[in-house]
């Protein structure tokens, strides 16, 4: 098979390295990819939005599968334009591809389905959204409709906190169009798990449970990332758990997405609140998570490749994966100042030293390669992933390979995987 798939990230390396061990692959390639991607697939320099460029070339390559890593593209419409040349894409419609695009979309989908997740109300007109918070109280979660980067929602403990996220999206537009609309939220309590399925518009698979670091501080302080680490199947991912987040919020989605005449292919991504009687819906993505995608796919026993096809032909439901026993964890390495702003351009060192620690694997993220050297290039800049017996010695060697990089301009959260190993 001639496969491409679309991104840079440490999401995208780490799809490429399962995909680049598959029989079945006869030439791979990553746009736009990066150094760590370039010494598995070809990388071409095409923008992930730029879905007549990246259709022209999957043409002219004969490309079998595509596989988006990031969400733009999915909500740009890259399946519905590869279908209409006959091209298979592991990812969802544009339609379907609203269950990451809307807020709002998302919680019609839930309680049309009657997904467990907070109660919810939504408004366009600022007066009103401050009324509703007066009249339920805080705590209170205030989000924007639309894309906003991972930073359109505001967990608000007081509800002078509350009316300032509400003035802040709706009258200040902080986040332009994607405010234009806010959801406020009931403030669900527990331990957060990102459960991922792959779908083929009918049945789905489980495909591994990752607890995300969202925060970039040590003890989840600091504001919110796009992930600073993940650890494989934590504690609170019970048996039980997954079994629930398949049954109550996976598979009722799927039904639901067909029901509507938007059948969802790809990775489905359920971001859930693990309370006491269960798990309750926060958010779909419809992609993989990243850094979870580098925690969980080193756990991948069975070749992706079929699995990802098998999602696009409807055959899922014959489709049994393996898993290795153990545990895995990932460490990100970001540019110091991110999530604000970073500088780019220091050298990293010791990259080949670290990839050589028992069990550890270096995921490029934001980097650049020059001349001999590998330079930082983005704001999470490395994902180092390390597999083990348990998550304690996952966590050891990836804290191992971390030690021996040599980045002065980098810094990593030490605490990762802390709460899953003494609660
Ligand atoms: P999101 O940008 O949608 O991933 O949300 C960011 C984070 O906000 C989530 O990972 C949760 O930690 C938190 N969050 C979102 N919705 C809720 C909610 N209803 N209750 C508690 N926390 C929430
Ligand atoms: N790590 C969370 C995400 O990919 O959205």
């Amino acid at each position: 098979m001639h496969v491409l798939i679309i991104g840079s990230g440490g999401r995208e390396h780490a799809l490429a390295a399962a995909i680049a061990r598959s029989p079945l692959l006869t030439k791979l390639f990553c746009a736009p990819g990066n150094p760590g991607t370039a010494d598995l697939a070809e990388n071409v320099y095409l923008r992930t939005t730029d879905i007549a460029a990246i259709v022209a070339f999957a043409v002219a390559q004969k490309i079998d599968l595509v596989i988006p890593g990031p969400e733009a593209p999915l909500v740009a419409g890259i399946a519905d334009a590869l279908a209409a040349v006959g091209i298979a894409c592991c990812g969802p419609s544009a339609a379907a591809a609203q269950l990451e695009g809307s807020k709002k979309f998302t919680k019609e989908i839930a309680d049309g389905a009657g997904i467990p997740t907070a109660a919810w109300a939504s408004f366009t007109h600022a007066d009103e959204a401050h009324d509703y918070i007066e009249a339920v109280g805080a705590p209170i979660v205030i989000k924007a409709d639309g894309l906003a980067a991972g930073k359109g929602v505001v967990v608000a403990a007081t509800l002078d906190e509350a009316h300032d996220a509400i003035t802040a999206i709706m009258e200040d537009k902080v986040h332009g169009a994607a405010g234009a609309l806010v959801v406020i939220e009931e403030c669900l309590v527990g331990e957060e798990i990102s459960v991922f399925a792959l779908c083929d518009g009918e049945d789905a698979v489980f495909f591994g449970a990752a607890a995300d670091h969202k925060r970039v501080g040590e003890n989840d302080t600091g504001p919110n990332t796009g992930g600073m680490g993940a650890i494989f199947n934590p504690p609170w991912a019970t048996p039980e758990v997954i079994e629930q987040s398949m049954d109550l919020v996976i598979r009722p989605a799927l039904r639901e997405m067909a029901r509507r005449g938007m059948p969802f292919r790809g990775f489905l991504f359920a971001g859930l609140m693990v309370e006491e009687d269960g798990p309750k819906l926060i958010e779909f993505n419809v992609r993989f998570g990243d850094p979870e995608c580098e925690t969980v796919l080193p756990m991948l026993v069975s070749d992706l490749l079929p699995a990802l096809k098998a999602a696009t032909e409807g055959t899922l439901a014959s489709v049994k994966l393996e898993w290795r026993a153990g545990s895995s964890a990932t460490v990100v390495m970001c540019a110091k100042g991110y999530p604000g702003a970073y500088a780019t351009g220091s050298e990293i060192y010791g990259l080949e030293e670290a990839g050589q620690i028992e069990g550890a694997t270096i995921f490029h993220a934001g980097t650049m390669a020059e001349q001999n050297g590998i330079l930082a290039n983005g704001g999470r800049v490395l994902a180092i992933n390390a597999i083990g017996e348990n998550l304690r010695e996952a966590l050891n060697r990836a804290y191992a390979a971390v030690d021996m990089l040599d980045w002065d301009d980098g810094f990593c959260r030490r605490d990762i995987g802390k709460r899953a190993l003494w609660g």
